[in-house]
């Protein structure tokens, strides 16, 4: 299974984003996390900032959206050309009807669920999505720790995706670092996020490449 690192760039220097992303050219693509300060108790960036960050990089953009009215403001980001939208299942209010509108749009579609929001009722849902986020920390901030209370339902998720018999990437978000991430892609994920790892690292690329084998491995 390919393992791929998408790098956060919540954790760096916001005033820099051109470089910061560039700083990392291993990357499978790049974790853009939209929050409106409504959805999770914290204010980030959105729409103009990823039109202008499209122009520097050719990475895929894989835009993690933590607001309400998910319904309205994810097509815009598909249609702005990020290679992939998340949207959290506790925020839409029509999930398949979006998925099937970003997919419609050329970009991927994925689902989020915050650590204790269960797999089981979207089960019948799952092959409407690429990918399926399940966030290892409470969403709102970088640099909180990995959440082991998660891994069952890594686990339970792997099995639903294997009874689909499609490829549906399963992410993880969240506290993934050199500790972790083995367990995480022990249990089933193969797309992992990290923020604070890759930007605090010494070699931001180099961490990159390190996570990739570490989650092979
Ligand atoms: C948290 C964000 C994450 C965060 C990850 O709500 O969704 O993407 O930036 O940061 P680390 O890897 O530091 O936990
Ligand atoms: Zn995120």
């Amino acid at each position: 299974m390919a393992m791929r690192i998408t790098p956060s760039i919540l954790n760096a220097d916001l005033a820099d984003i051109a470089n910061e992303v560039a700083r990392v050219p291993s990357s499978d693509m790049i974790h853009f996390d939209v929050m409106d300060n409504h959805f999770v108790p914290n204010l980030t960036l959105g729409l103009p900032v990823v039109e202008s960050l499209k122009k520097h990089t050719a990475t895929p953009i894989d835009v993690h959206l933590m607001i309400e009215d998910a319904d309205t403001w994810a097509p815009q980001y598909a249609e702005l050309g990020c290679e992939s939208v998340t949207f959290h299942a506790e925020a839409a209010k029509a999930p398949i009807r979006l998925a099937r509108e970003l997919r419609r749009l050329g970009s991927r579609a994925a689902m989020a669920l915050k650590p204790t929001t269960p797999i089981e009722p979207y089960a019948d849902i799952i092959t409407e999505f690429d990918m399926i986020l399940l966030m290892t920390v409470e969403p709102g901030f970088g640099g909180q720790s990995f959440l082991d209370s998660v891994l069952p339902k890594i686990r339970r998720t792997r099995e639903l995706v294997r009874k689909t018999g499609q490829e549906i990437w399963i992410q993880v978000d969240g506290g993934v670092s050199v500790d972790t991430i083995g367990r995480a892609a022990e249990a089933g994920a193969d797309v992992f996020v990290a923020g604070t790892a890759v930007y605090r690292a010494g070699d931001p690329d180099a961490m990159v490449n390190q996570l990739r084998d570490l989650a092979i491995t």
